[in-house]
């Protein structure tokens, strides 16, 4: 059989799983600890093959295989969850065989816990889509979802399938796109009526709010502009964070991820952090920092100043800012003392005005309300 992306699975696919795969992890690990939930629904809609010819696990065979690790590291317990798993095409390991048969199978050498149910389509994406979108629209308080799409391009998703599927509050996605591609067709796609072949891509963008007048000059200014323009779409409710991997200087891969949950987009941050130990944004497959672009590299610690200079803030506000720039308590903790270090006055009250403890920031207690102040 001749190799290919198709029935081997390359590493920026292999980097993909990986978040994915820690990311579940700590979704089962958090969820599970919690009274209220009483059930997960996952959804896989392009689930792929299960298994490639290295050997290699996809997301299908990844999601199984982390449900059972958390029964067993968890007394032999798992709460109720529901996996569906969809592919509509046919293997292109086994020939003759579809893929979703494939998954169904090789998901019967996994242990799978009394309370896990398991179903396999092979659904055209819309039609599984409009499938879980009434469920989700009926689902009840007491559940959470968790839907991972991992498609070939961006010809069938589209923006406004992700805002309705994000629209009952307590669904999270992860959706995977070849982001290069979209960067370099974006602009033809939407200022040339001849080229046919970028309707799709426009369809995507317009429906983003991203015109004709709009340009990009890199492929991380590109993926900035998307992620803001998504938070514009899900009406700023939602929490959104990327993930890049650089397969080479050409081909970037992105990771979107939509949560309306603050946890949830913590534990994000720290899975991307795990694998990202320098800057927590993205996963480089040839190891060259050149590849980083300037935007890229942080301007937070000026950013962070700017933002407590410009107004009164308490220690949960600031807390947000991080999270909402990418990152943990831990930086912004350490960002307030390399500041301290280098001269700046930072003072910390009490909401009656009280000093508290130099340099206590209280970022991750949400019991304690402080104020943060620059003094010049
Ligand atoms: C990138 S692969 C998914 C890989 C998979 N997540 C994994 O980790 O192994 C994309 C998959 O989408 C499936 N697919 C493509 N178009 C689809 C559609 N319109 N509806 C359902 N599945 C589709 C393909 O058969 C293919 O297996």
């Amino acid at each position: 059989m001749k190799q290919s992306a198709k029935n081997v699975m390359l590493l920026h696919s292999q980097a993909k799983v990986a978040l994915y795969q820690k990311y579940l992890a700590k979704y089962l690990n958090i969820l599970s600890r919690v009274d209220f939930i009483r059930k997960i629904c996952i959804y896989d809609f392009m689930c792929g093959e299960g298994k490639y010819t290295n050997g290699e696990k996809g997301s299908a065979i990844v999601t199984f295989e982390t449900i059972k690790n958390h029964y067993y590291s968890n007394n032999n317990s798992c709460p109720p969850i529901s996996v569906w798993m969809n592919d509509n095409g046919m293997s292109d390991i086994d020939v003759g065989k579809s893929k979703i048969e494939r998954v169904e199978e090789l998901q019967h050498s996994i242990y799978k816990p009394a309370t896990v149910q398991v179903k396999f389509t092979k659904y055209e994406f819309i039609e599984m889509y409009e499938q879980v979108c009434f469920e989700l629209n009926t689902m009840p308080a007491n559940t959470r979802a968790l839907i991972f799409i991992d498609p070939y391009g961006y010809k069938d998703v589209r923006p406004s399938h992700l805002a309705n599927l994000l629209g009952n509050q307590k669904t999270e996605i992860i959706f995977f796109v070849p982001i290069s591609f979209m960067y370099r067709f974006a602009e033809k796609s939407t200022s040339d009526p001849t080229f046919s072949g970028g309707a799709s891509l426009k369809k995507f963008l317009e429906e983003l709010g991203i015109f004709d007048n709009d340009k990009f000059e890199s492929v991380d200014v590109f993926i900035h502009q998307l992620k803001n323009k998504f938070r514009i779409l899900f009406n700023q409710l939602t929490y959104v964070d990327t993930f890049t991997i650089k397969r080479d200087a050409q081909n970037t891969y992105a990771l979107f991820f939509f949560t309306h949950n603050e946890t949830g987009f913590r534990k994000m941050l720290e899975t991307k952090w795990e694998i990202d130990r320098n800057q927590g944004k993205g996963h480089r497959l040839d190891a060259n920092p050149a590849l980083f672009s300037d935007m890229e590299i942080s301007g937070y610690k000026i950013e962070l100043k700017e933002y407590i200079k410009s107004g009164k803030r308490t220690n949960h506000d600031v807390f947000k800012f991080g999270l909402n720039r990418g990152y943990l308590p831990k930086h912004t903790n350490q960002t307030l003392h390399d500041l301290e270090t280098e001269g700046l006055k930072i003072i910390v009250t009490s909401q009656n005005g009280d000093r508290v403890r130099k340099s206590a920031y209280y970022l991750d207690d949400r019991k304690i309300s402080v104020v943060i102040e620059i003094k010049d």
